[in-house]
Parts: structure tokens; C-alpha cells; sequence
């Protein structure tokens, strides 16, 4: 028996409206909130919300602090396949989130460690994430917490899987462009978040989100983790939905 909230929806723009509602939720409780944010095709609906609700004064992103999940590793924060320039473009550039209150890990720091230190250090300086939205790969991971033999636990450095890289150079101009490596949260970090939001869309991702909620909890499916977490709502279009 699982214990994650289950919404299923008709369509992407459908999820994008259910998430924005729990993302309304935890700002207007406590508005200097942290959330913590993903990249990704899926979730940009729901950022398209998230800008219109701000527009319309429904929501306020004045005081609101946000940590993104990954970055890529060698990329510069405006290049224009990192994750930091995903997040300006898509979310950041169209609300009113202080620069400063927003990090991503550092894909060029030459210290790895310690700035992955730092950034769980920053998190918990903040009080910990209130809500974490995630996305789910093909083969279960989130962030880049790839299928291991056991769960990293907090922000490092990984290599990414082929199914990955070849995931994602529908974004570059060419495979070789996409880098082999990344800096992720780690599936402790992530654990950690008080509230847990999952969006999935589409029937390619049916058999990953059927392994990850109703198989066992293994490492070989990261996202299966996420059934020991004790609130984590699921939102996911009838595509994707595997019952
Ligand atoms: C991105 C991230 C990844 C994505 C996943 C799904 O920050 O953490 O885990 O959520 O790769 O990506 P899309 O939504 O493009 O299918």
C-alpha cells in the first residue's frame, strides 16, 4: 500500500494548474518559503502558471528562496543549455524572486566538495525545503541521482547514463555536446524536504512511474525512495498514469 497522494489529470496544462495550487498553498502560508526546483520539459506548465498567478496577484515571490535540484557540470550559468539559464528564462526572469535568493549548484566550481558542502549549508540555513517539485528520467532518477546500487545521500557529483545523455541532447546541437557529468542533490537532500511534489506527463514515462510507486523501493529505481517519504503528492496526465 502506498501513502503518495495521487492526482491524475487530463493533460500537461491541466498538471501545470494542480501544482501551481500546492506551490499557492506553501507561499501564501509562509511566504518566505523554500522551494526546491527542477528542470526539464515537465515542469513547464507549471512554471507558465506560477508566472500568470503571479501577474494576476494570487501569489508573491518577493520573499520566496529556491534551490534548483542539478546543474550540469562544466557549463558556465548563462550558457545556454544550463540549468541555471533554464531557470531565468523559464521562471526567474518573469517573477519577482531576488537573484540572490536563488541557487543552482555551481557546474564550474573547481572544489566540487566543499561547494556541494555549501549548498546543503545554504539549505539548511534557510530552514530546509518546504516543497520540492521533481520530474522522473526513463530510468527513474531524479535530479541526477542516476540507478546505483545504493542512495547517495547529499549533493555530489555524478556521472551521467547513456540513457540520460542521450535523453538530453534533444537540447544540444549534437550528443557530444551534452556533458558526461553533473552536480546533483542527493536522494538524502531531496528525502529532507518536508513536502514533495512529483509532476509526470506523457505514456513514455508510464513504466518508469509504474516501477517507482507500486515496485519495490530499490536504488536501481531512485525514485522509488519516494515511497518511504511521508508526504509526497503525485500529479500525473492519463498518459502516464499506469493503473
Ligand atoms: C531536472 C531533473 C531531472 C528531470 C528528469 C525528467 O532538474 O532533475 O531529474 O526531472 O530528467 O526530465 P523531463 O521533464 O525533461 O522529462
Amino acid at each position: 500500500m502506498i501513502h503518495t497522494k495521487i492526482y491524475v489529470v487530463k493533460n500537461p496544462d491541466e498538471m501545470g494548474v494542480k501544482a501551481a495550487d500546492l506551490f499557492e498553498d506553501v507561499i501564501q502560508s509562509k511566504p518566505a518559503c523554500v522551494i526546491g526546483l527542477a528542470t526539464g520539459s515537465t515542469p513547464l506548465p507549471l512554471y507558465r502558471e506560477l508566472i500568470a498567478r503571479e501577474k494576476a496577484g494570487r501569489i508573491d515571490f518577493t520573499n520566496v528562496r529556491s534551490a534548483n535540484l542539478d546543474e550540469y557540470k562544466g557549463l558556465a550559468p548563462d550558457h545556454p543549455q544550463s540549468y541555471r539559464k533554464f531557470m531565468q528564462d523559464n521562471l526567474f526572469d518573469h517573477i519577482a524572486i531576488k537573484p540572490e535568493n536563488t541557487i543552482v549548484p555551481d557546474g564550474l566550481a573547481e572544489d566540487v566538495a566543499s561547494m556541494c558542502c555549501n549548498y546543503e549549508a545554504q539549505i539548511e540555513k534557510w530552514g530546509g525545503v518546504d516543497l520540492q517539485l521533481l520530474g522522473i528520467g526513463h530510468d527513474g532518477h531524479i535530479g541526477f541521482n542516476e540507478p546505483e546500487d545504493y542512495f547517495p545521500g547529499m549533493t555530489h557529483e555524478v556521472k551521467l547514463t547513456e540513457m540520460t545523455i542521450d535523453a538530453n541532447k534533444r537540447f544540444f546541437d549534437s550528443i557530444d555536446d551534452v556533458p558526461k557529468s553533473a552536480i546533483t542533490m542527493g536522494i538524502g537532500t531531496i528525502m529532507a524536504a518536508k513536502k514533495i511534489v512529483m509532476v509526470v506527463t506523457g505514456a513514455d514515462k508510464k513504466d518508469i512511474l509504474h516501477k517507482t510507486f507500486w515496485g519495490p523501493v530499490t536504488p536501481e529505481v531512485p525514485a522509488s525512495i519516494l515511497q518511504f517519504h511521508p508526504d509526497v503528492t503525485l500529479i500525473c496526465d492519463e498518459a502516464a498514469y499506469p493503473l
